[in-house]
C-alpha cells in the first residue's frame, strides 16, 4: 500500500501500489493546479506541466520520472514532479503547488 501525505493540506490518504498521484490527489479534493493551471490543464496527458509537486520525501518510492518530465522539469528542482506522470508504491510527502 502506499501512503500519500500531502504537507500543505495536512491530508494523508492511503492508496494502492502504482496509484497515480494526480487522480489521487483530485480524488481526495486535493488541488495539484494554480491558477491559471485550473483553466489550461492537459488532463493528465502530460503536456502542460502546471501539475508540478514537490517530493518532500520518499522519491524512491515513485515511479522513474518520464521523459515528458525530464523535460517539462529540465530547470526546476529535482525534487519536482509532475503528478500526472507519477506512480506512488510506498510512503510519501509530497507538497503541492510549490
Ligand atoms: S496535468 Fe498536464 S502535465 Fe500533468
Amino acid at each position: 500500500m502506499a501512503n500519500i501525505k500531502f504537507v500543505n493540506e495536512e491530508l494523508e490518504i492511503v492508496a494502492a501500489d502504482g496509484a497515480n498521484l494526480r487522480i489521487k490527489a483530485l480524488e481526495n479534493k486535493v488541488d495539484v493546479y494554480k491558477t491559471w493551471g485550473k483553466l489550461t490543464n492537459c488532463g493528465g496527458y502530460g503536456q502542460c506541466g502546471t501539475c508540478i509537486v514537490d517530493v518532500i520525501e520518499g522519491m524512491e518510492n515513485l515511479s522513474p520520472p518520464t521523459e515528458t518530465e525530464k523535460r517539462k522539469l529540465r530547470k526546476k528542482p529535482d525534487s519536482y514532479r509532475l503528478a500526472c506522470q507519477v506512480q506512488v508504491n510506498g510512503e510519501v510527502s509530497i507538497k503541492t503547488k510549490p
